[in-house]
């Protein structure tokens, strides 16, 4: 099995750069970033702070995560509900950076990983993806960007769907959400020693993608 772990702050684009490579190139897209959004979207829905160990901890027997890869789009379920949808506001991915920070929650999540690794060739992006989940991946990326262009990319994205804010509202938001990823105790969000860095700042989407691609052929090539 091949796997290509794709790690980065949040905005870098991980998840568009993932789902493009892995359908041009054969691998399952796993997109972690889902399931933690899923508990912190749960956590929000039971009244939980989604910071509170205990609370948190205290709803996991409740959950029932389904990962489905269909049409090789992954669809996440939530005691039987299709979350895709719900899971991309704003809220749920702070609440995912919230319960991501906690020991029950990366517990819960980590095998699941790992098991759909086992299964198939895949590309799976998340924070701690080369660090913690598949520490032999076949390839490790680590795709990041400088806060200032990423916040500009999330700010054109927000107006694109009719969502307009304010840049120092878009920046503090990655600002915070950076801070909280790569300051927690357990499994932060960190350049694996052996990863390739990607810094895409001053590169457009299509040349992003190409140094992207590069890599993961190469990869594929040795294997
Ligand atoms: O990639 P994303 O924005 O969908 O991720 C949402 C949050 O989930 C992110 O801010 C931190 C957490 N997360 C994590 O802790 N570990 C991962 N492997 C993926 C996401």
């Amino acid at each position: 099995m091949i796997s290509v772990a794709i790690d980065g702050p949040s905005g870098a684009g991980k998840s568009s750069m993932a789902r493009r490579l892995a359908a041009e190139l054969g691998f399952t897209y796993v997109d972690t970033g889902a399931m933690y959004r899923a508990i912190g979207l749960y956590a929000l829905r039971r009244g939980a702070d989604p910071r509170d160990e205990a609370a948190v901890a205290a709803l996991l027997p409740d959950i029932t995560l389904d990962i489905q890869i269909m049409d090789g789009t992954q669809h996440v379920f939530l005691n039987g509900e299709d979350v895709s949808t719900a899971i991309r506001t704003e809220e749920a991915g702070m609440a995912a950076s919230a319960v991501g920070t906690l020991a029950p929650v990366r517990a819960f999540l980590l095998e699941t990983q790992r098991a759909l690794a086992r299964s198939r060739d895949v590309l799976m992006d998340g924070r701690d993806i080369g660090t913690v989940v598949l520490p032999d991946a076949t390839l490790k990326i680590y795709l990041t960007a400088s806060p200032a262009a990423r916040a500009e990319r999330r700010q054109k994205e927000l107006a694109e769907k009719g969502q307009p804010a304010d840049f120092a509202t878009v920046l503090a938001d990655i600002e915070a959400r950076d801070w909280q990823d790569s300051h927690r105790a357990i499994a932060p969000l960190r350049r694996a020693e052996d990863a390739v860095l990607v810094d895409t700042s001053e590169m457009d989407i299509e040349a992003s993608f190409a140094a992207l691609r590069a890599l993961v052929v190469k990869a594929q090539e040795r294997a």
